[in-house]
């Protein structure tokens, strides 16, 4: 495993982390902090559903990774008392393996599938009729032995999830009752998240622990659990086992992740973009190539939180570096980028 994948944007990277994700994960809505609009919505769905003793109608969660899409789709399940099937896109390969999977639903099951946004075509083709219809419609067989049948499947619901709601191909993302995108979390809500994972992993903690850790995890719940174990870890062994926020700091100094929850991957792609390429503009292939990750997880992983905080801008012509980005790193943006070419 690589070193900075322990803190980075990206997905679980090891066994124990996802091990240790699912322990922390909320089960039911009450427990979910934050997104409070979504919740809302979300919790009349399935009151209505229950009420009038039916499935949940699709939903479709988008956003950057660790917001808490896998979470919600099995509290959706929980929620209905549904039992919580999962795959992903990618697994789903060709037209049978989805076939396979759907015809093993049982009544009102959840069906998850994770970045759906990857759905092979002609897979995205039998899931229409499903969604719609409740009817499976394949062909079997090649050539004049060829032959559609049809299968009417047990009413289900489909909760999809994608980092890129961009790349849901339109009459996928239409037939999905309820598309809603999650937003990165603001300090208090990562502060509670922090607290309450202290606590499932009895660890003691101070407000000012908590506040330290939520501060540099970059908006996303799967980072701030992440960045406790790290401070968790450091405590037992270098302090007295408590997370305070002397120690916090201290810990995330060790593990490199910045005052502003910049981690060595957010660094480098902000480095690179200025030296290298002049602070841009510069494709994104380019760039992803310079820091050595892919061009998916710097798009889908990195880049939102630089944007959002004003480190990065995308342009027609590609990303480039804000002067927030040249301060960032201690450097002095040149004279004649400041006067104009970001505009
Ligand atoms: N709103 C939330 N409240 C509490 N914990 C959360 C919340 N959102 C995410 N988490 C935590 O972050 C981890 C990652 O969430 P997950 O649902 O896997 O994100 P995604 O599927 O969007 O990548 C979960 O294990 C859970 O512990
Ligand atoms: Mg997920």
């Amino acid at each position: 495993m690589r070193e900075e994948g322990l803190l980075s944007a990206a997905q679980a990277t090891d066994e124990l982390d996802v091990e240790i994700e699912v322990g922390l994960r909320p089960r039911k809505l009450d427990e979910f902090v934050g997104q409070e609009a979504l919740k809302e919505r979300l919790s009349i769905l399935i009151e209505a559903a229950s009420v009038r003793n039916e499935s949940v109608d699709h939903i479709l969660f988008s956003g950057p990774p660790g917001l808490g899409k896998t979470s919600l789709a099995a509290i959706v399940a929980a929620e209905m008392g549904a039992a919580f099937r999962s795959t992903s896109g990618p697994a789903l390969d060709r037209p049978g393996d989805l076939a396979a999977v759907i015809t093993n639903l049982e009544p009102g099951d959840v069906l998850f599938i994770d970045e759906i946004h990857r759905l092979p075509r002609q897979v995205e083709e039998v899931m229409y009729p499903a969604m719609e219809d409740g009817q499976l419609d394949i062909v079997v067989g090649k050539g004049p032995a060829a032959r559609s049948i049809k299968i009417d499947l047990p009413r289900f619901t489909l909760v999809g999830a994608t980092t890129r709601v961009g790349r849901v191909a339109p009459p996928l993302r239409d037939r999905f009752g309820y598309v809603a995108r999650l937003d990165y979390y603001g300090p208090d809500d990562l502060t509670t998240i922090v607290k309450r994972s202290a606590s499932l992993l009895e660890t003691t903690v101070t407000t000012d622990g908590c506040q330290a850790i939520a501060r540099r995890s970059r908006g996303t719940p799967r980072i701030a659990n992440r960045l406790l174990r790290r401070v968790r870890d450091y405590a037992a062994v270098r302090a007295d086992g408590t997370v305070d926020g002397a120690t916090a700091d201290v810990a995330l100094e060790v593990f490199e992740v910045d005052e502003a929850g910049l981690d060595k991957v957010d660094r480098s792609i902000l480095g690179s973009m200025i030296s290298k390429f002049g602070g841009g503009p510069v494709g994104l292939s380019t760039l992803a190539i310079a820091v050595g990750e892919d061009p998916e997880t710097v798009e889908d992983a990195y880049e939102p939180f630089l944007i959002l905080e004003g480190y990065l801008q995308r342009t027609p012509r590609g990303r480039i570096a804000t002067e927030r980005a040249y301060r960032h790193l201690g450097l002095d943006m040149p004279i004649e980028r400041d006067q104009g070419t970001l505009l």
